[in-house]
């Protein structure tokens, strides 16, 4: 491994570890609404649903990774 190569491979495993922690929370907002529904709390089953959302969506249609993946 290059110098030059560092940086991208600390990159590749930063967002890899932020989607990994995303993921969960997706995970658990949908959780969590499962059971707010199941104790017949409608309002907050559908705020955790949202939130549950907002955790996976992307921040624009447009978005791209210039960097490239280390081989
Ligand atoms: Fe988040």
């Amino acid at each position: 491994m290059t110098t030059a190569q560092r940086p991208v491979i600390k990159t590749m495993a930063n967002l890899e570890a932020a989607f990994a922690g995303e993921s969960m929370a997706h995970i658990k907002y949908r959780y969590f609404a499962k059971l707010a529904r199941e104790a017949g709390d409608e309002e907050t089953a559908r705020t955790f649903e949202a939130t549950a959302d907002q955790e996976v969506s992307m921040p624009s249609a447009t978005w791209t990774c210039s960097t490239p993946r280390p081989p």
